[in-house]
């Protein structure tokens, strides 16, 4: 929902606004894309984007705990999450193995 809320927040002023979601069965691990039209994030605040309290948001808008909570949430499923920085559009990977005995998978 986060990063849902967040693609929906950096396109609400782009003249080209879509989401797409993707999910991908890599066999022991499910990756889950979010892109979205923003057209990618700077990378200083790509990089501070996970860090807790970091928003852009103006006060009454976002707390910036929404990716560092997501990122617990998905590495206490022993999974990933992060910005792909390669990517030509703004996208979100989760990446979450089916079964805890795939860790190795997403090392
Ligand atoms: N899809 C995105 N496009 C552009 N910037 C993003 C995107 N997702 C996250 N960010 C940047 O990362 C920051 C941190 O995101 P995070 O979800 O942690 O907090 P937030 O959205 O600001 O607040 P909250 O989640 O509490 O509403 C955002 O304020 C924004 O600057
Ligand atoms: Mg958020």
């Amino acid at each position: 929902m986060n990063l849902l809320n967040n693609a929906f927040d950096a396109i609400s002023k782009q003249s080209q606004k879509w989401i797409k979601i993707e999910v991908l069965d890599l066999g022991s691990v499910v990756k889950i894309l979010v892109t979205d039209s923003s057209g990618g994030i700077a990378p200083e605040i790509g990089k501070k984007s996970m860090n807790p309290f970091f928003t852009t948001k103006g006060v009454g808008h976002g707390t910036g705990l929404g990716l560092s909570i997501s990122k617990g949430i998905v590495e206490a499923h022993k999974g990933r999450l992060y910005l792909d920085t390669a990517a030509a559009d703004t996208q979100f990977v989760m990446e979450i193995p089916k079964s805890h005995q795939a860790d190795k998978a997403v090392a």
